[in-house]
């Protein structure tokens, strides 16, 4: 059974992968936020994450964003010349400015788009794919017109999130339909999908078990330690947050309110249950002496 971590982008960048893997760690594999093309070019900023020199020592997946051929073209290049010869494709973005322009989720319910994107990506045989898609854009049953195409690129694995994208990320998972997706895929099925326990992943193992892994996104970044509960330690926590700090005031150069901005942002998932006036104090913070005060309150209680 494969855990993987789940890409959000703005909170699982390089920073964090590589920090969580030296500490927490029970992680398999960490997929990377999506890189796509603006304004006729692969975003400069989303290639530098996923650079092999700033994602040292973990097995690390980019990911691409489903879109029409020339822009897989040029994400495809990219991401080869930074010698990776594994993606992710995202057909689960729900992203609404994306989906209209049937971007991620958006194409799912234009199974020829998908299959004009998929025989673009066959047509570089060094490449090999994952997918990660939703059930649906706005239908829980569009996956299914997806599956007979799945054979154009063989993929690897394919990883379903089980809610459609009009969902976003509100309510609960449709984890009562893994049993029919599983008896459908022909290739290694992944689940995701509110995961926040071991314990559930038992669950939903058991309940499948010709499923090939669990993919874990907000749960992860809530708690970090969820596989290796043993490394739930403060100074565990300490040395964690110590090293995003170090790696955000190195890369972000808009100076103090970008840094406790960014570092603020990280607290709207991690460690939900930690003392709540330690945790509205960091919310609160308007600069980062306050901040440094409030974290180390927080880690106090922990
Ligand atoms: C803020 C945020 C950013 C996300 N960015 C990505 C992304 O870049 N690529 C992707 O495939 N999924 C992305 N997702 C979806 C997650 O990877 C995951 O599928 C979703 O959160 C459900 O899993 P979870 O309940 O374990 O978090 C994002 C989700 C959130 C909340």
């Amino acid at each position: 059974m494969r855990i993987i971590s789940s890409p959000l982008q703005g909170y699982t960048d390089s920073a964090w992968r590589v920090a969580h893997a030296v500490i927490f760690g029970g992680v398999d594999n960490y997929v990377a936020p999506f890189v796509r093309v603006e304004r006729g070019e692969v975003r400069r900023r989303e290639l530098l994450d996923i650079n092999p020199e700033r994602n040292p020592g973990i097995d690390l997946t980019p990911q691409i964003l489903a879109a029409p051929p020339a822009e897989v073209e040029m994400m495809l290049s990219a991401v080869n010349e930074l010698g990776y010869r594994h993606v992710s494709v995202n057909l689960g973005c729900p992203h609404p400015p994306l989906t209209r322009r049937h971007r991620g989720a958006g194409m799912l319910p234009f199974p020829d788009e998908v299959e004009q994107l998929f025989t673009t990506l066959a047509g570089h045989p060094e490449m090999t794919y994952s997918v990660k898609m939703r059930l649906g854009l706005d239908n829980e049953l569009q996956w299914r017109a997806i599956m007979p195409l799945l054979p154009i690129i063989k993929p690897t694995d394919v990883t379903v999130h089980f809610r459609t994208a009009t969902q976003q990320y509100r309510g609960e998972a449709l984890r009562e339909m893994l049993p029919e997706v599983a008896g459908e895929i022909r290739y290694p099925l992944i689940y995701n999908g509110d995961v926040t326990t071991v314990d559930e992943i038992r669950q939903i193992t058991e309940a499948v078990p010709s499923l090939s892994g669990v993919m874990i996104g907000r749960g992860l970044v809530a708690n970090p330690a969820m596989i290796a509960p043993e490394r739930a330690t403060a100074e565990n926590y300490r040395d964690f947050h110590s090293r995003l700090y170090d790696a955000y005031s190195q890369r972000l150069t808009g100076g103090d309110h970008q840094l406790l901005t960014k570092l603020q942002s990280l607290w709207e998932y991690l460690l939900p249950n930690a003392d709540r006036r330690a945790r509205k104090a960091i919310r609160k913070a308007t600069n980062l002496d306050k901040y440094h005060h409030a974290i180390e309150n927080l880690f106090d209680t922990l």
